[in-house]
């Protein structure tokens, strides 16, 4: 299946608030960019078929960063092999200066790397609040025996509910989970994520299947979250990531086809080429769902 034309070049009703491109006023002094998560060579072989193929990602320290690119082009392994689901066959992990490559899921959440949406289930048969209240429970290291410790968990109730406050979900506190509608489900898995307190969120398609309220929605609540935060983003709405992200790294095919900001990369004849399938090898590759 192609690429929906959509995104490059074209206006759009979502604008950067409140992040200064940083670099502009540098006062002379050489610039210095402060990289909070780097892979050099990252490869994942499947059975000899390169999923991603010597990647080198640098991820600046409070940048919003988008890993974007057809179907099948290894973002998703990408996640997997930087929150460690996924052992790489070469290459190496750096997160805040130290060598990460060999350590474990919970390792590296522990050192504030956190990726949305896996690590941060929802229990669909808990009520929102509830959901929230595990989550912090589960940062201070504590295990799934809430069933023993009501009490305990009342200390979180006042946390819990100022992270449903920035999410906006205020009013679903009281609701299960499995009632929420959809967009609402995923400021939820965001609010689990953040009672982790991250220093870097990883975010797969924070957006894939949301009406256009709920998207706004989504992006605003991303935007708000990034405060003070790394966030790496996998989208595949354009315009999201045209008014999100500080810099983008294309990948195609497993490898990295362009990096830079939005401008920059849209205008990129190969990334026009992988996006709009006119390029038949690439487009060959969005066959993958
Ligand atoms: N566990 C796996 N075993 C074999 N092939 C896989 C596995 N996971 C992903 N792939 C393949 O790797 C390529 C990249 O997949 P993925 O990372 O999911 O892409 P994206 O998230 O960019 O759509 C695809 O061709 C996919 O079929
Ligand atoms: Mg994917």
């Amino acid at each position: 299946m192609r690429q929906k034309r959509i995104g490059w070049r074209s206006g759009t009703g979502i604008r950067k608030q409140g992040r200064s491109n940083k670099s502009k006023h540098n006062w002379g002094r050489p610039r210095v960019v402060d990289t909070i998560l780097e892979t050099e060579g990252l490869t994942k072989e499947f059975r000899g078929f390169a999923a991603v193929s010597d990647v080198r990602l640098e991820v600046a320290r409070g940048s919003i960063h988008g890993l974007i690119g057809p179907n099948g082009a290894g973002k998703t392994t990408c996640f997997n092999l930087l929150t460690k689901f996924l052992p790489p066959t070469r290459g190496v992990i750096r997160y805040d200066g130290r060598d990460i490559t060999g350590l474990k899921p919970a390792e590296v959440a522990r050192l504030g790397l956190v990726r949305s949406f896996q690590i941060s289930a929802v229990f669909p048969h808990l009520t929102v609040l509830e959901n929230v209240r595990l989550a912090l429970q589960r940062r201070r290291g504590g295990s799934f025996d809430f069933w023993r410790s009501e009490g305990l968990l009342k200390q979180f109730d006042d946390r819990a509910m100022a992270l449903l406050e920035d999410v906006g979900l205020t009013g679903y506190a009281r609701l299960t989970a499995g009632q929420l509608p959809y967009g609402r489900k995923r400021a939820l898995e965001i609010a689990t994520t953040l009672a982790l307190d991250p220093v870097m969120m990883l975010l797969d398609e924070p957006t894939a299947g949301m009406t256009h309220e709920d998207v706004d929605r989504i992006v605003a609540l991303v935007k708000r979250v990034a405060a003070g935060r790394t966030v790496l983003l996998v989208e595949h709405n354009l315009k999201v990531v045209e008014g999100l992200c500080d810099t983008i790294t294309v990948l195609t095919r497993g490898r990295v086809l362009a990096q830079g900001d939005y401008a920059t990369v849209s205008r990129n004849p190969e990334v026009q080429a992988a996006y709009l399938g006119t390029d038949p090898a690439i487009a060959g590759s969005t066959q993958h769902a």
